[in-house]
């Protein structure tokens, strides 16, 4: 981690030799980072030289920018990144089991940059009982908890639901959630046995205005090394949500290298912690950050684990299909550089 530095160096280098110069021109000149990191440095809290100031401060657009209103502009002015997938509410799920816990789980992300988290228990599957209501109140408790502690997070409810056929009518009722409760994206999650291509669900949610996110698609053992059958499910609209902790390596090396090549690929859009406590999955974002880095550069990388949420988190337009990572021969060569 120490040497992927993304800091612009003060100074040309001492031997200034053509290609020095050129190496230290290109970036500078074509990859926007001259200013990077240089303001608002200080106000970071990952140490320096691990994220850009970017990719730790993206102010969130106001929906309103897409035409969305804004219904109560809680999130109007998030700073840090966006966990758009986590388990923090007690006692509601396999989450954490008490208020504790969830404190504590909270000040992980906190650690790791999080400065607005969705809280997205489990609906319908195994948990059939967790009401929307439910979840808002226990969000606002949670909220409240955080607020008189001092807590810099703002949490807002949401759900992570079991794909069901039933699913439309029970959204319509407000009984299940979307994500940050604003009727604009779905956290659907498959059973991990079996891939169920969800192109007629996508289609009957779109006709409703609701996309479909699918959480951790990498760790489904029916899609596993068939990244043609998410291909398809990206196509037909979904955005792919993938853990940071298979990023890392915390579900084997099979679901990592999976994983990988779906970032490669460009077929995810999001990067969430799926946190279901203090540990783990909690502590998994910044270093998965690092490593996204070193596949697409710091661009991309920035929209999967910051820009991207954010909209999420404002029920604002995330762009659909299949993303461009392809990187020009000069970038692929600084890129190297950067991370050697
Ligand atoms: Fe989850």
């Amino acid at each position: 981690m120490g040497g992927l530095s993304t800091r612009a160096p003060k100074e040309l280098p001492r031997r200034n030799t053509t290609i020095d110069l050129i190496r230290y021109l290109y970036p500078r000149l074509f990859l926007g980072r001259r200013d990077e990191v240089r303001s608002r440095e200080s106000e970071s809290r990952f140490p320096k030289a691990t994220l850009t100031r970017k990719a730790a401060f993206v102010r969130v657009l106001p929906s309103s920018d897409h035409g969305i209103q804004d219904k109560d502009a809680l999130v109007s002015d998030v700073r840090g990144l966006v966990d758009i997938h986590c388990h923090l509410l007690p006692g509601v799920d396999d989450g954490p089991p008490e208020w504790s816990v969830s404190l504590e789980t909270a000040r992980a992300l906190v650690a790791q940059g999080v400065s607005c988290a969705i809280a997205t228990p489990h609906q319908l599957g195994v948990y059939p009982n967790n009401h929307g209501e439910m979840i808002r109140q226990r969000t606002a408790e949670l909220q409240d908890l955080l607020a008189s502690e001092g807590g810099p997070l703002q949490v807002l409810p949401g759900a992570e639901i079991h794909i069901e056929a039933t699913l439309m009518p029970r959204l319509r009722s407000g009984q299940l959630l979307t994500l940050a409760d604003r009727g604009r994206h779905v956290l659907i999650e498959m059973p991990e046995a079996v891939f169920l291509p969800p192109g007629r669900l996508v289609a009957e949610l779109k006709a409703a205005g609701i996309v479909v996110v699918l959480a951790h698609p990498e760790r489904n053992r029916g899609a596993m090394g068939h990244p043609e059958l998410l291909d398809a499910a990206v196509r037909d609209g979904c955005l792919l949500q993938v853990t940071a902790g298979s990023l890392t390596g915390l579900f084997g090396s099979r679901v990592q290298a999976f994983a990988e090549t779906l970032v490669r690929r460009g077929l995810v859009r999001l990067v969430a912690t799926d946190a279901h406590g203090p540990q783990g999955r909690a502590t998994a974002l910044r270093p998965a950050y690092l490593r996204v880095v070193q596949w697409i550069g710091e661009k991309a990388a920035e929209e999967l684990f910051s820009t991207d949420p954010s909209r999420i988190a404002t029920g604002s337009v995330v762009a659909s299909g299949r993303r461009n990572v392809e990187k020009s021969g000069w970038s692929k060569w600084f890129a190297r550089k950067s991370a050697a």
